[in-house]
């Protein structure tokens, strides 16, 4: 072994990748800053994720996001935690960007699942859960807003295994129902609880005071009492965590806090370094794996373009899979096979950037300007390999995108591909239709809102949208489509999508499709991958 694989390797041991999935209003910006503020990453909560009144760094820079308050970028955080370095990607919160999130998770070996104790799980929960599940991500769980009156915590623990066929092993219990907080007892150091004093705003790390079991049982009585009767119960009932289990999807080792007052953010940061697993081999194309002490490969899991108005840019999100990655070396793109020159190689955060000169298995690296990279695309250096496609879901919404301004239309024609080449949309043409009339398809009609607000903003050519009446998409081949577009019968229409050339049948429910195939039994017609 070189010794560039041996110092690969052991960089990618201390690398942890992860994302946070949750609801809405979950508490995934109060998280985040709570996080970085215990890792030290910045000295300051409210430094790092913008809403309302605090700094905004990483999602506000469209105005969209400003005034409905989501996220709809993703943004990639790094800091340092006991020798270990934490990538936390940013996943979009709103439910309608499904295959934006699934490309963030594609480049996590780790999701932290986090739930409003009030509310258990929730709709984006389970979606975001089911792609995790998918994708075999495993699952930390941080019930959170336990300073406020909530469920019971056996309760919301019920409903995990019963939801989700998952395990929940709790690693961290609380003292105190919610809204009566009185401590939290590490699983792993029974004879104590941890007590917090707190911090009001979370704008400081929560002391932590360490209070003997004699004590909390005098002081806490009841509540100390009913934590270790609670915690007896589940271990009779085998909810101990086990590292092979929870790496395998089975469990979900369980944390409890209240990221507002920084409570159980430590003992989650040192879950995500003790048990959350480092970067691993990687699936290549046609079988086997490519190790992290392979040279250098990357996969491309998101392209943004102008993040920054000053910059009016393009960046493509990559994550590293093996190897080292040194800013200014030539790799090969393996979709084209052609050089791809890294000299501007960025770390971004929102509209913080500085210069990457180095990367590492796990570390996400944002190439500026790469006009010719795409979702999905590998990068490798040394031997060849190919990551499997970044699959493309079943989109439900679709409508005619045409130029306000007609004597606008090259700049239509520019923002469409730009957006199309994001992912932002996908893009259906057809001879009929003619390139300035083509059809967007969403899997969320959010999707459409983007479309708009960069349209007229970043490209000067806003668009007017017509609705299409269809709802189900299904792949088929030049003869379908062909049947489809002849049909006088079925109300439905074939286009071919951009981005793979695929031939997309539409139809507006599943009985025009049933009777397109009972009119033509030899024609083509398969499903394509539900987002949810
Ligand atoms: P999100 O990114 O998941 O959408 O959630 P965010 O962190 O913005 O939190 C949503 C709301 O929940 C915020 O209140 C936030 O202060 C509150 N919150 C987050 N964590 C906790 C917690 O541990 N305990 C309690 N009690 N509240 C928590 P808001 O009123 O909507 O916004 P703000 O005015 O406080 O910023």
């Amino acid at each position: 072994m070189s010794s560039t694989s041996e110092w690969a390797a052991s960089e990618a041991a201390r690398r942890r990748t992860f994302a946070v999935i949750s609801h809405p209003d979950a508490g995934k910006s109060t998280l985040t800053e709570a996080l970085a503020l215990h890792a030290h990453a910045i000295t300051e909560a409210g430094a790092v994720h913008g809403k309302a009144g605090r700094r905004g760094v990483a999602s506000d820079w469209m105005e969209m996001e400003k005034t409905r308050g989501i996220s709809v970028t993703s943004a990639v955080l790094q800091f340092a935690h006991r020798g270990c370095v934490l990538n936390l990607l940013d996943t979009p919160g709103h439910a309608d960007f499904s295959e934006d999130t699934y490309r963030v998770l594609a480049a996590v070996d780790c999701a932290v699942m986090l739930i409003d104790a009030a509310k258990g799980l929730e709709e984006q929960t389970r979606k975001l859960f089911d792609v995790c599940r998918h994708r075999g991500i495993p699952v930390i769980t941080f019930v959170n807003k336990w300073d406020r009156p909530g469920r019971e915590a056996l309760e919301l623990l019920d409903e995990i295994e019963r939801e989700f066929r998952l395990k929940p092993t709790p690693v961290a219990w609380p003292v105190g129902d919610a809204g009566y907080l009185r401590g939290l007892i590490d699983v792993r150091r029974p004879g104590q609880m941890l007590r917090y004093a707190r911090t009001p705003g979370g704008a400081r790390e929560a002391i932590e005071e360490p209070v003997s079991a004699d004590r909390a049982a005098l002081e806490d009585g009841a509540d100390w009492g009913k934590a270790v009767e609670e915690l007896d119960l589940l271990q009779i009932d085998g909810a101990v965590h086990d590292q092979e289990a929870f790496l395998a999807c089975r469990t979900t080792p369980v944390f409890f806090g209240a990221a507002i007052s920084n409570i159980g953010v430590r003992l989650l940061l040192d879950a995500i370094v003790d048990l959350a697993p480092p970067p691993g081999p990687r699936e290549v194309e046609g079988g086997g794996v490519r190790p992290v002490d392979a040279p250098f490969s990357g996969l491309v899991f998101k392209v943004q373009a102008n993040m920054d108005p000053a910059h009016r840019d393009r960046i493509a999100f990559m994550r590293v899979c093996s190897g080292i990655f040194e800013r200014g070396m030539t790799v090969t793109q393996a979709a084209s096979g052609k050089p791809f020159a890294t000299k501007y190689a960025h770390s971004v955060f929102g509209q913080d950037r500085s210069m990457v000169d180095i990367a590492y298995p796990g570390d996400v690296v944002g190439l500026v300007n790469a006009t010719a990279l795409r979702v999905g695309d590998t990068l490798y250096a040394g031997q060849s390999t190919v990551f499997p496609p970044m699959p493309t879901f079943a989109p439900e919404h679709f409508a005619v995108a045409r130029p306000v301004d007609l004597s606008r239309s090259k700049q239509f024609r520019r923002g469409i591909a730009q957006l199309d080449e994001e992912g932002v949309v996908q893009v259906l043409v057809s001879d009929l239709r003619g390139d300035q009339a083509p059809v967007l398809a969403a899997v969320g009609p959010m999707q459409f809102d983007v479309v708009s607000a960069r349209m007229a903003g970043e490209f000067s050519s806003p668009v007017k949208l017509e609705t299409l009446p269809y709802r189900l998409a299904r792949a088929t081949d030049t003869a379908g489509a062909e049947a489809l577009n002849r049909s006088r019968i079925v109300q439905g229409e074939a286009l071919t999508r951009i981005r793979d050339k695929a031939q997309l049948a539409l139809f507006p429910d599943g009985w025009q499709a049933g009777s397109f195939e009972r009119e033509f039994p030899t024609a083509r017609l398969d499903h394509l991958i539900a987002a949810h």
